[in-house]
This record gives structure tokens, sequence and C-alpha cells, in this order.
């Protein structure tokens, strides 16, 4: 890599030097323009290795790909901005944003993704903020939100999800602010939010869902130590939403401060407040009740994490890499030195 870097520059300087100019030689991944501490990359993934220290700000936009890879993003510590958009993303795959520290933000909008696999983001440390926002995104497995901590804020908002699996945000560890806000979010399954700690405020608002499982809202709402805001959402008040409407008639001044929630459907419910809904509801679906499941932990597959240590993040590059230089260039570059200073 140090070597490629070597090579690149040492043909920008004898450019300089054939121009005699100077081209203010900078070492930048191909695809991308790289001015003083930025960089702007499009229509392909860059390599991420490619980026000099002194480039703080990345920006990646217009890139359709099928994936993003194992440690794409593994190269990018000790940066200030890294942004995505206009992406195309058919998977995130497992360890593609991971271990990921010191960085002011990582944000990722106006996209559209296929799915987030487990351990997509995990390992993210240190971030002022990570946000993924009006984004399209077909499915959210299990885990792939995982030990992510020491954020100032983790945001997620104007999102359309078609299904957010279970335990899909886990092991939340030492945050500001977790929020997720004015989404639609079609199914949030059983035990979505899993073992956060130490999260000092929580909000949940303007959300359109369409079902909503067990253990999810009074999850949150139960952490101890963190102030939880949840208001103005609209929910479907069918018989899947039963556990729920328990939750809310057992322990009713818990809820009672949580203003404006609303029935989406049935028609009959439309507009109306959650917890007046909820008495007739409770009578309608008595005959229905949820036995909702206990929590256990998934096994995840974490054994690539331990034999990857040689991978150091190369491996986004696509074929067309014309950032290496082959044995005849090294050659050529050669003979123009000795040529020159002869
Ligand atoms: C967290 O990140 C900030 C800014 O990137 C950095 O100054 C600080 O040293 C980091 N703290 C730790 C514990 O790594
Ligand atoms: C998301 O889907 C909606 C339609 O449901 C569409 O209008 C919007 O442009 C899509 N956004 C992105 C970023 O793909
Ligand atoms: C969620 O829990 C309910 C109630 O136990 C169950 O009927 C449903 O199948 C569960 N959903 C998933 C995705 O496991
Ligand atoms: C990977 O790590 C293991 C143990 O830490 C070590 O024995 C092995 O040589 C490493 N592999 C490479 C290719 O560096």
């Amino acid at each position: 890599m140090i070597l490629k870097q070597t090579q690149a520059m040492i043909l920008c300087h004898i450019i300089g030097v054939l121009l005699l100019a100077n081209v203010g030689c900078q070492a930048c991944p191909s695809g991308c323009t790289c001015r003083g501490t930025t960089a702007d990359c499009y229509g392909k993934l860059p390599r991420m290795s490619q980026f000099q220290q002194q480039t703080k700000d990345i920006s990646i936009h217009d890139v359709e790909t099928n994936e993003i890879p194992e440690n794409t993003f593994a190269d990018l510590n000790n940066r200030n901005m890294i942004n995505l958009y206009n992406m195309k993303i058919g998977k995130i795959k497992y360890g593609a944003f991971k271990n990921i520290e010191n960085i002011n933000g990582i944000n990722l909008y106006s996209s559209t993704i296929g799915t987030i696999e487990t351990n997509a983001f995990t390992g993210i440390r240190n971030l002022s903020i990570l946000s993924i926002y009006s984004t399209n995104i077909t499915t959210i497995e299990p885990y792939a939100f995982n030990h992510i901590s020491d954020l100032g804020r983790f945001a997620i908002y104007l999102l359309k999800v078609d299904i957010i699996k279970t335990q899909a945000f886990a092991y939340f560890n030492r945050l500001n602010l977790f929020t997720m806000y004015s989404s639609v979010l079609n199914i949030i399954q059983n035990n979505t939010f899993y073992k956060f700690q130490n999260i000092k405020r929580i909000t949940f608002y303007v959300n359109t869902i369409g079902e909503i499982q067990c253990n999810t809202l009074d999850i949150l709402k139960n952490l101890i130590g963190s102030d939880v805001q949840y208001y103005n959402n609209r929910v479907t008040c069918d018989c899947t939403f039963y556990w729920f409407i328990e939750v809310i008639t057992v322990d009713s001044g818990r809820f009672s401060t949580d203003t404006g929630n609303v029935c989406n459907a049935p028609q009959k419910y439309k507009g109306e407040d959650l917890l007046n809904a909820a008495m007739e509801v409770n009578i309608k679906c008595s005959g229905q009740k949820q036995i909702c499941p206990s929590v256990t932990d998934l096994e995840v597959e974490e054994k690539r994490d331990t034999d990857n240590n040689a991978s150091t993040g190369d491996n986004a590059g696509s074929s067309a890499d014309t950032d290496g230089l082959s044995m005849p260039q090294l050659f050529l570059m050669t003979s123009l030195l000795v040529v020159k200073f002869l």
C-alpha cells in the first residue's frame, strides 16, 4: 500500500517536472478528487486505505453496488466526516462498517438499501454522530447494529423500512441520544431493542408503524436512568398489538405522559388516541392473548472477526484498479528520472 502511494507520488512529481509546474501531488484513490482535507468520490466505492491521513472529509455518492463488503471502512479512523449519499446498495455485508472509531460523523442518506446484514455496523466507538436518513431499506437483520458505544447521537429518521428483525439493535452502550423519528416502519419484530445500557435520552416520535411486536417500545420505556420520550406515533391497533395494549392498561400511569400517539388502522380507530382505543381493543382481542417470547441472546456469527487479521480493508476495490503501477510503468518512471538527472 505504502509502495503504491509512493509510486503514485513519484509519477506525480515526474509529471510536475516534465510540465515544469507544481501539480499539487496528493495521493487519492481512483474515482475520487482530493483537495486539501476533502475528497469527493462517485461512481464506484474507493479504496479507503488510499486516503491520506490529511483527508478528513470524505464524500462518496452515486454508487450502485450489489454489496458493501466486509472491512470496506476499516481504514478510516480519526477523520472528520464521512458522507454517503445517492447510493443504491444491495447488501451492507457483515463487518462493512466495523470497529470504526474517533470520527466526528458518519451519515448515510438519500439512498436505497436492500439488506443491512448482521454485524454490518458493529464495534463502532466514539463518534459524535452516526445517522441514517431519507433512505429506503428492505430488511434490517438481527444484530445489524451491534455493540455501538460512546456516541453522541445515533439517529435514524425519514426512513422507510419493510422489516426490522428481532434484536436488530443490540448492545448499545453509553450514548447521549438514541433517536428514531419521522419514519415508516412496516414491521418491528419482537425484542428489536436489546441490551441498551447507559443511554441518556431515547426519543421515538412521528413514526408510522404497521405492526409492532412484543417487547419493543415497553423495553425502551423500562430502561432505568434513561429519559425516554415516545410521542405522535401512529400505530396499527389490531389484535397483533394486544400485548402493548395490555402493557398500557396494566400500567397506564407510566404511559399517560406520552402525547399524540394514535391508531392509524383499522379504519374504526383511525386517529383515536392510543390510550382510549386501548380499552376497546383490550376487550375485543381478549380471546387472542399473545404470550410474548422471552429474549434470548441469539448466536451471532463472529468467527470472521478472528480469521481476518491479515486483511486491511483493501477488498473494496473494483477490478478496474488503476492505482497500482506495473513493473514496465515503474521501469519507465525510473528511466525518466535517470534521463532527467543526466
Ligand atoms: C474520541 O474522539 C475524539 C474526536 O475524534 C478524540 O479527540 C478523543 O481522543 C477520542 N476519545 C477516545 C477515548 O478515543
Ligand atoms: C423511497 O421510496 C419512496 C416511495 O415509497 C420514493 O418516493 C422515494 O424516492 C424513495 N427514496 C429513495 C431515497 O430511494
Ligand atoms: C413475536 O411474538 C408473537 C407472540 O409470541 C409470535 O406470535 C410471533 O410469531 C413472534 N414473531 C416472530 C417474528 O418471531
Ligand atoms: C492472525 O492472528 C493470529 C493470532 O493472533 C496469528 O497467529 C496469525 O499469524 C495472524 N495471521 C496473519 C496472516 O497475520
